[in-house]
């Protein structure tokens, strides 16, 4: 259930807005009566999200690009504008992660996962600044727990994810006066997605495990997270720029030490297998 907000005509644009999290982000725009964008590298997840979103009956325009490739990333961002106009709201959200210890870990392991989560953020945002709606539009950066809490096995995305955090408070900070405000979401375990399957729960144990580490005894939904997605696009966020909210059930408040022995004790059985 979304919180009902009025998107109409409004251009949304969602950097790995295919699958998961991004997915849910998109289709919560789209249910608000905006036109929505969303891009990701392969082409048969860009086209099941199209079709999916086209239910809304709005605008929905797809394009394959890889965030990692700085002039994908603008063809694909001038290519929706044509469609739709302006962005009023940008969405980065696409990831890459994967366990291993740092001392196996090549030096291209640890690049993928920066180039996609960091690099890729400062790709999304750097070239849609021209498109952006001046003043008005708004940035959401998805970031994550790891950017704060440090995870074994996960230098890559840990570092990334900081990068993330401090690049939304840089550029709030450097675009405020166009009228931009920009923030980040720091999702906690969502249910059912690649992040929590890959990261914390395969079995059911690990699931019930990872259920028990949040406060409020339950893992996140897709709503959960696109509805503070829409808040923050919407006028009741207009104050609000160079934050990275948690949305994660308190799961920041007191997870530090279960997070590092659960993924600690995952992340090891995988390791080994590598
Ligand atoms: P997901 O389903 O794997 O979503 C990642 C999306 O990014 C996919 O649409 C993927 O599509 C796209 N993508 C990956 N690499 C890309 C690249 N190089 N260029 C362009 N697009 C790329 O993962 P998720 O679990 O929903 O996570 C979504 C976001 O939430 C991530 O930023 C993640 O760090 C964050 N997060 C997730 C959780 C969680 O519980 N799942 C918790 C905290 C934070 P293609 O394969 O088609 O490119
Ligand atoms: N353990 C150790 N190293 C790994 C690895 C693993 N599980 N998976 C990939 N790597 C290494 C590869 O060996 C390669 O390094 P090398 O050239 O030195 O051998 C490097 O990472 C890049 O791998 P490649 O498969 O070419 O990367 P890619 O660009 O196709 O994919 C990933 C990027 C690895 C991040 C991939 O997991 C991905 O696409 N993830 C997106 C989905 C996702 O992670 N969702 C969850 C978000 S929280």
């Amino acid at each position: 259930m979304h919180i009902d907000l009025d998107f109409k005509n409004r251009h949304v644009v969602v950097f790995g807005g295919t699958t998961g999290i991004n997915f849910g982000i998109a289709e919560a725009f789209a249910a608000q009566g905006a036109n929505v964008t969303v891009v990701s590298r392969r082409e048969e997840n860009v086209a099941a999200a199209t079709e999916k979103l086209r239910v809304h009956g709005n605008g929905v325009h797809g394009a394959c690009a890889d965030v990692r490739d700085f002039d994908s990333v603008g063809l694909a961002l001038a290519e929706s504008v044509t469609v739709y106009g302006p962005v009023d709201v940008l969405v980065s959200g696409a990831a890459g992660n994967f366990f291993a210890q740092a001392k196996n870990m090549s030096s291209n392991g640890f690049k993928a996962v920066i180039d996609i989560d960091l690099l890729g953020t400062f790709h999304v945002m750097r070239q849609a600044h021209e498109h952006l709606r001046k003043p008005g539009a708004t940035v959401i950066n998805i970031t994550a727990p790891q950017s704060t809490i440090p995870m074994r096995y996960q230098s890559h995305a840990c570092a990334a994810k900081a990068g993330v955090d401090q690049l939304t408070r840089v550029l709030a900070l450097e675009w405020g006066a166009d009228g931009i405000r920009i923030n980040a979401i720091s999702p906690g375990p969502i249910d059912g997605t690649e992040g929590v399957k890959r990261l914390m729960a395969q079995s059911d144990a690990e699931r019930e495990q990872a259920t028990n580490m949040v406060p409020l005894q339950r893992l996140g939904t897709l709503d959960d997270i696109a509805n503070l997605a829409l808040f923050l696009a919407s006028p009741y966020g207009s104050y609000i720029s160079g934050t990275v909210i948690p949305c994660d059930g308190g799961g920041a408040l007191e997870s530090v030490k279960p997070v590092l022995e659960a993924t600690g004790r995952l992340a090891e059985a995988q390791a080994r297998k590598i």
